[in-house]
């Protein structure tokens, strides 16, 4: 490795400036990702005083990784910057929310969209409308204000709220796909189709399981 290429001397100002504005962004994104997790960690904590059980059973957060970043702009068409990151991508900033029940997702879709100082911008109900592979679970982009030192920065959050059904099967189906060129493999449609079975017996269950909480009284309250 050529050592003086990494010294400051040598390298350009721009690109320290570049750098430095796409940490700050990053550190943007860490900050809304902090606001709606407890946003979620709140409602998870009123609703388990209130019927003693927890309908969110954990929340996982991630921000995409700069290569992904890079690779998805380039996809669109689009160049590296901070401004084309802030008005085309909805998802570097990214959580998780898996929970119990299939209405636990509507409950918290419903409680999220009400609050007043987050603005919804996208939905798709993969729940209402599966993905062709059997993906199931609800997206929304959600957009908040974060208060920093210059001001108020609004700041797009993705949400993916699903079962733990449907968290398992997304998460193994994701495992067995992700491949280069796992399409070409012999008997790769045969193995869609199982996927495909496997994600209708997750939302069997999902069902059997919701329909024996209605009939369990004490959970009619909400
Ligand atoms: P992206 O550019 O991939 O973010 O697509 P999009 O903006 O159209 O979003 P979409 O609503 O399709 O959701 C994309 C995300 O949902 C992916 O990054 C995955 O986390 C998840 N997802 C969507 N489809 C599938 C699927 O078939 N299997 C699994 N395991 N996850 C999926
Ligand atoms: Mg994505």
């Amino acid at each position: 490795m050529n050592e003086k290429s990494w010294t400051k001397d040598v390298a350009p100002a721009e690109f320290i400036e570049n750098a430095k504005n796409f940490q700050d962004l990053i550190m943007q994104y860490r900050c809304a990702i902090r606001e709606v997790q407890t946003k979620l960690e709140v409602l998870d904590d009123e609703f388990s005083v209130e019927y003693k059980r927890n309908p969110i059973s954990f929340i996982k957060t991630r921000i995409k990784k700069p290569q992904s970043i890079f690779d998805k702009l380039q996809r669109m068409g689009l160049e590296f910057s901070i401004e084309n990151i802030q008005k085309y991508l909805n998802d570097v900033a990214g959580i998780r929310v898996v929970c119990a029940f299939v209405d636990d997702i509507y409950w918290i879709v419903d409680l999220i969209t009400q609050q007043d100082d987050i603005k919804v911008l996208k939905v798709k109900d993969y729940i209402k409308n599966p993905k062709p592979s059997g993906y199931r679970s609800y997206h929304m982009v959600v957009e908040i204000p974060v208060f920093f030192s210059k001001g108020k920065t609004p700041m797009k959050v993705e949400l993916q709220i699903r079962t733990n059904g449907m968290d398992f099967w997304a998460t193994l189906e994701h495992q067995l796909r992700y491949k280069k060129g796992i399409e070409e493999i012999p008997g790769y449609d045969h193995i869609s189709a199982q996927l495909q079975h496997c994600a209708q017996a997750v939302m069997d269950a999902d069902t059997e399981m919701q329909k024996m909480k209605n009939q369990i009284g004490h959970f009619n309250e909400i």
